[in-house]
């Protein structure tokens, strides 16, 4: 390939691939990894490439064109996978019936900007049961909620995640927060297994009536849709629960049961209030937790989830230097009475540490190492630490 087709590449419509071959030798050009010479790319065009990954099982709708359009934002190159991973499914569920529709989903990539679209076959990626070889997330976040209902379904995702981003290589991946349990477990895996990816997490994206988008949402009848609405609205009245005051698990939990009880077709499977990064279950709520459930109407599965935080809200404030940041930063947070962070004070103060500590500036390892051990403290005016 030569240079001009890379850039059309890159610049161009989206490009489908459906072999890791393709998909390598692609990543590969548009990485500058190639050795120069006779047309290749030279390094500096793609030195600063940054990929962005939304993997994907299909059936795309508003969640996902929501993770592409983050990832179109955040990277110069955006890959989007589309494989219904067997691994996941277990013999008594949906795999068969599961919607299937490349050329539409090839399109909405298309019209969102997608760079490139990987549509590997099962035998491609070598996912033909028995899998010589899986992930085994930490049993204890894959016990409860989903897992306790769908066995084997969290190993099967983790391990399709893992061989994508070990294709993919991105710079960040990207999952909606409708499967929290999901991306609770793939950040520790990629924690664990040392993965160098940034795993973002997005908000859910609800349909007008509340009901949280989802693939499986198109085997609803427009009847069963309105039914399915109860589910938002039950985790609604937990979390006006939780703003009044209720910190009890117990409590929180009844009030999206009775909720629920109101539509007799909903059938909960579990509603749980956990920790939101362990999955550990809570007895009360101190500082936020993971109100999950998972709620069957006929034949279809339906998860849905909310954060209920006690937190204050987190304000960032960028933009160029010299715009006058710090100021209205202050204003902002004197006005809400929220702390006031500088977060340049802590690149000065980065700066400072490694300064003292003589390395050369030019050793990058050797600063990112510092960096990673380098400590900082925030103190409030008062004195107290900033928490
Ligand atoms: O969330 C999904 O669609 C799937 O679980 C994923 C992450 C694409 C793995 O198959």
């Amino acid at each position: 390939m030569n240079r001009c087709a890379l850039e059309a590449f890159l610049g161009g419509l989206v490009r489908l691939f459906t072999t890791v071959a393709g998909l390598r030798c692609f990543l590969n050009l548009s990485r500058g990894q190639q050795p120069q010479g006779d047309g290749l790319p030279e390094p500096t065009m793609t030195g600063l490439l940054t990929v962005g990954f939304v993997p994907t099982m299909g059936a795309l709708h508003a969640g996902h064109l929501s993770l592409i359009q983050r990832a179109r934002r955040e990277n110069k190159l955006v890959v989007v996978s589309i494989f219904v991973n067997p691994l996941q499914f277990a013999p008594t569920e949906d795999l068969d019936r599961y919607p299937r529709m490349l050329e539409r989903d090839r399109a909405l990539c298309e019209s969102a900007g997608v760079d490139v679209l990987f549509a590997p076959t099962v035998a491609e990626m070598g996912v033909i049961p028995p899998t010589p070889t899986r992930v085994q997330p930490p049993k204890s976040m894959i016990s409860g909620l989903c897992g306790a209902f769908r066995p084997g379904h969290f190993e099967g995702v983790a391990t399709i995640v893992t061989k994508l981003l070990n294709l993919v290589q991105p710079d960040r991946a990207y999952f909606g927060q409708k499967d929290a349990q999901q991306v609770a477990m793939i950040q520790q895996v990629v924690r664990d297994l040392n993965v160098p990816v940034e795993i973002v997490p997005c908000p859910i994206v609800r349909e007008s009536t509340g009901l949280a988008m989802s693939s499986r949402n198109q085997y609803l009848s427009a009847e069963e849709k309105i039914q399915a609405a109860t589910i938002y609205q039950s985790l609604s009245k937990a979390e006006q629960l939780f703003r009044s005051g209720e910190r009890l698990s117990d409590t929180l939990v009844q009030a999206v049961k009775f909720e629920l009880a109101k539509v007799p077709v909903l059938q909960p499977e579990y509603i749980e209030l956990v920790d939101t990064k362990t999955l550990e279950p809570l007895e009360t709520v101190t500082d936020e937790g993971l109100l999950a459930l998972a709620v069957r109407l006929g034949n279809t599965r339906l998860i849905d989830n909310c954060v209920l935080r006690d937190r204050k809200p987190i304000i960032a404030i960028d933009g160029p230097a010299g715009a006058g940041k710090s100021t209205v930063a202050r204003r902002v947070a004197t006005e809400l009475e929220l702390f006031y962070l500088d977060t340049g004070a802590m690149y000065r103060a980065l700066t400072w540490f490694v300064l003292q500590s003589g390395v050369d500036l030019n050793d990058e390892p050797s600063v990112a190492e510092l960096a990673s051990q380098c400590e900082i403290d925030f103190q409030t005016n008062t004195g107290a630490p900033l928490v």
